[in-house]
């Protein structure tokens, strides 16, 4: 087949791209090499030389006209990620994602293509907070916490029916969405117009909402995007970690072999056709945890820094409901974290890294949306 990445300069993107080849795909890349990824910078020097490479914007019809040419299949990856920065710069991120998405939906539905598959990269973000148990009142999900709450440094979830202090459980598919952030509302677009219009025009269309990815490529020096690469940026410069909160918020981190091998098996395989799946490892991690083992791993003895600050929007935890995903495709248990990590820090050992997260803090800071 011949498959069009979008955003495939990027850190899943490459390692999407890579993995197509392997299986003897031909691949074209469509991205716009964002300078806050990619520096400055033609093309990264991982990028494939066996793949097409077509710089250009999704924003752009044409540039999707020029990629789409001999495509089968789009993986559409190309995005803008920075949940706290989607915050301010609001028109930027709708008109990356929402609208670039919609620019590849009119281009499908009103010229001819060849394209019978599209997977598109939506987000846990989408959710808010996750799903939540009550002893007495069962399955809840209950809304952001207000920034009262967040003022008096109490972090934990209560009951909206009775107050009580919930128990967080794996959050499954069909938990109410609840995006608290402009890119949350972006991935949620995406992933709403694409399976929408895909039923309504028979061009199959499967949406992943990616847990937090972890690996190789991920930009180091981009303070606005995972936590692992912030954790890594401030360590590697001899600075100890942000955590924000208490640092007992929690997340599922998967890495990106398992987000690559689950895009694989719905582009081979039409069983989840029409649907989103959680793409997560199901198991829940605290951000204290992951600052520490990074620290440990790099071996170095540097404790994070709990800075107690809250962030606008933020979620207390969010893991997934892999039972879906599992059910549907035929994928290998998850990599567990410490292998990843350890992969990861193989590669990060060798990379440059500009510590870039006080200066994207203070930032947040200025507008109240970190306090
Ligand atoms: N990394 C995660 O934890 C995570 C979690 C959930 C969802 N996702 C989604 O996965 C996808 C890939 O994310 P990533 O982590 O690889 O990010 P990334 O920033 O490494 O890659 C995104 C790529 O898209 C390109 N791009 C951005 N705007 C563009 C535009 N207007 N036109 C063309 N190209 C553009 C960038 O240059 C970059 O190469 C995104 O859609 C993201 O929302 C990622
Ligand atoms: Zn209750």
């Amino acid at each position: 087949m011949n498959i069009l990445v979008t955003g495939g300069a990027g850190f899943i993107g490459s390692h999407v791209t890579d993995a197509l080849l392997q299986r003897g795909h031909q691949v074209s890349v469509l991205d716009a090499l964002v300078p806050q990824v990619h520096g400055d910078v033609t093309t990264p020097r991982y990028l494939a030389r066996a793949a097409e490479f077509v710089r250009g914007d999704v924003r752009d019809e044409n540039a999707w006209r020029r990629a789409l040419t001999h495509a089968d299949a789009v993986i559409h990856l190309a995005a803008e990620v920075g949940v706290g920065q989607s915050m301010y710069e609001i028109t930027r991120y709708v008109d990356a994602n929402t609208f670039g998405t919609a620019r590849l939906w009119q281009i499908l539905t009103h010229e001819k293509t060849r394209v019978h598959k599209v997977l598109i990269a939506s987000s846990m973000s989408i959710y808010g907070e996750g799903a939540y148990e009550c002893a007495q009142h069962g399955r809840v999900t209950p809304a952001l916490r207000g920034v009262e709450q967040l003022r008096a440094r109490d972090w934990e979830l209560p009951c909206p029916h009775c107050g009580a202090m919930l128990t967080p459980v794996l959050t499954p598919e069909d938990k109410p969405l609840a995006p608290t952030s402009t890119y949350a509302i972006t991935k949620r677009d995406q992933e709403e117009l694409s399976l929408t219009l895909g039923r309504a025009y028979d061009i199959p269309c499967v949406a992943f909402r990616f847990f937090n990815t972890y690996g190789s490529r991920q930009a180091l020096s981009n303070p606005y995007t995972g936590a692992i690469a912030m954790f890594g940026a401030r360590l590697k410069n001899g600075h100890p970690p942000l955590v924000y909160e208490d640092g007992k918020q929690t997340r599922d981190f998967i890495h990106v072999g398992d987000i690559v091998r689950a895009l694989l098996a719905a582009l081979e395989s039409p069983r989840g056709d029409g649907r989103a799946f959680n793409v997560g490892t199901g198991q829940p991690r605290t951000l204290l945890d992951i600052a520490q083992q990074l620290a440990r791993v790099m071996d170095l003895d540097l404790e994070p820094h709990v800075t107690q600050q809250f962030r606008a929007g933020d979620i207390r935890h969010c893991a997934a409901d892999p039972t879906q995903l599992r059910a549907t495709y035929d994928l290998p248990p998850p990599i567990p974290f410490e292998q990843g990590v350890g992969e990861w820090w193989d590669w990060a050992e060798r990379e440059m890294a500009a510590d870039r997260v006080l200066q994207a803090n203070t930032e947040l800071a200025a507008r109240q949306l970190v306090r």
